[in-house]
């Protein structure tokens, strides 16, 4: 028989689908995966609906519906001032986590470096693996997981082909100022390093900041793939739907490897965003709404024992629990599922081997029911 050498051979079943497992098994309150428990707004169901009706049930086009991309040209340029050509610079995707794989598939090659910041969402490493890149971790640093520049400028080399961003993070909930982004900028000015900026989340940025999209900044921009979700923007993310924009020149690359990666994604899905996204209001009321609910979960918590810096972004929250028990954060979720019928996903599942920090990361993006029976699980540990 032939022995098959694994391309990842680290690669296991990813802690979502384990946690989740020992979640039902245990009949827990699910805050470990990010996915809302609610169902996206009605108007959209209705549109999606019609659209299947309508007859759009055959290939869409290989880029997309194009009135969605114009949708999406229009929404990046008004936010962020940068126009994407809607014919050649955008591309709609099997939810980011495809424009992700293609925009690593596209430009990485064998024995070059990938910079990823860590923690990091988990599918970055294992796209530039299999491509033959070598991931060159960097360490966000301290309880807020600050960037350190300096660190970042001397893990560049000649071999560094990309660096993956991802404002707001996941699954810390911070994000990155104008002065990270300049920062950035001037590090990576000059060199042919392509960025793939991971924007899933930029719609759910707290407090009045605004998200800093690699689209407000020219030479950021000139370089960059930005990867964005649908799923996570209209609360749908099992449609699996998202967008990747990028100049030309990098586009191009992106479409050859797309079109051979999944062709085209679901074409009534792309007719009712593309009537969906013509009210802003649609997206530009999603900071509002989770900021709610964060604060709703906040308060809620408040008496416990777990120590929080607010979520500036994203649906998590981390908890730090160092005043409850030494356990590393793994045995402590596994404990929280088992004892207390309460699902999590510790943040060492993000990070390097060396990480010791004792945080937990619980989704907030549920009914406020559910959100109250993991609070009061919460403030009697
Ligand atoms: C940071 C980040 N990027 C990408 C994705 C994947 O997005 P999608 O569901 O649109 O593929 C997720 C999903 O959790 C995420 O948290």
């Amino acid at each position: 028989m032939n022995i098959i050498e694994s391309k990842l051979p680290n690669v296991g079943t990813t802690i979502f689908t384990t946690i989740g497992a020992l979640a039902r098994q245990h009949d827990a309150i699910d805050l470990s995966q990010g996915f809302p428990n609610f169902d996206p707004n009605p108007d959209l169901l209705k549109l999606v609906g019609e659209a299947y009706k309508e007859g759009y049930n055959q290939y869409a086009p290989m880029p997309g519906v194009f009135s969605l991309r114009e949708m999406i040209s229009q929404k990046i340029e008004t936010l962020y001032g940068t126009h994407y050509h809607p014919e050649s610079e955008i591309i709609i995707t099997s939810g980011a986590t495809q424009a992700i794989f293609t925009t690593v598939s596209a430009f990485v090659q064998k024995g070059d470096e990938v910079i990823v910041l860590k923690p990091a969402y988990d599918s970055y490493e294992p796209s530039i693996e299999l491509y033959g890149g070598k991931v060159i971790p960097v360490e966000l640093e301290g309880n807020n997981f600050k960037m350190n520049w300096d660190v970042f400028k001397a893990a560049i080399s000649s071999k560094t082909r990309m660096v993956v961003i991802n404002t707001p993070h996941n699954p810390t909930g911070t994000i990155w100022s104008a002065d990270d982004m300049l920062r950035l900028q001037e590090i990576l000015r000059g060199t042919d390093i392509i960025l793939l900026s991971d924007e899933v989340y930029e719609h759910i940025v707290f407090d009045g900041k605004g998200h800093e999209s690699v689209a407000k900044y020219s030479d950021l921009a000139s370089r960059s793939m930005i990867c964005s979700s649908f799923g996570k923007t209209f609360h749908a993310t099992g449609w699996k739907m998202g967008y990747c924009a990028g100049p030309e020149h990098l586009m191009k690359e992106f479409r050859k490897v797309h079109q051979f990666n999944i062709f085209s994604v679901s074409h009534a899905l792309q007719m009712a965003l593309a009537q969906y996204l013509k009210e802003p209001k649609h997206y530009l009321e999603l900071n509002a709404f989770y900021q709610k609910k964060r604060d709703y979960f906040l308060d809620a918590i408040k008496d416990s024992r777990f120590q929080m810096i607010p979520s500036s972004g994203t649906y998590f929250q981390l908890l730090e629990y160092s005043n409850i028990t030494d356990e590393n954060d793994t045995v402590f979720a596994e404990r929280l599922i088992k004892e207390h019928q309460l699902a999590s996903i510790p943040v060492s599942v993000f990070c390097n081997e060396a990480y010791n920090q004792k945080f937990l990361r619980f989704c907030f993006a549920k009914t406020n029911d559910v959100l109250d029976r993991a609070a009061e699980i919460l403030n009697k540990i």
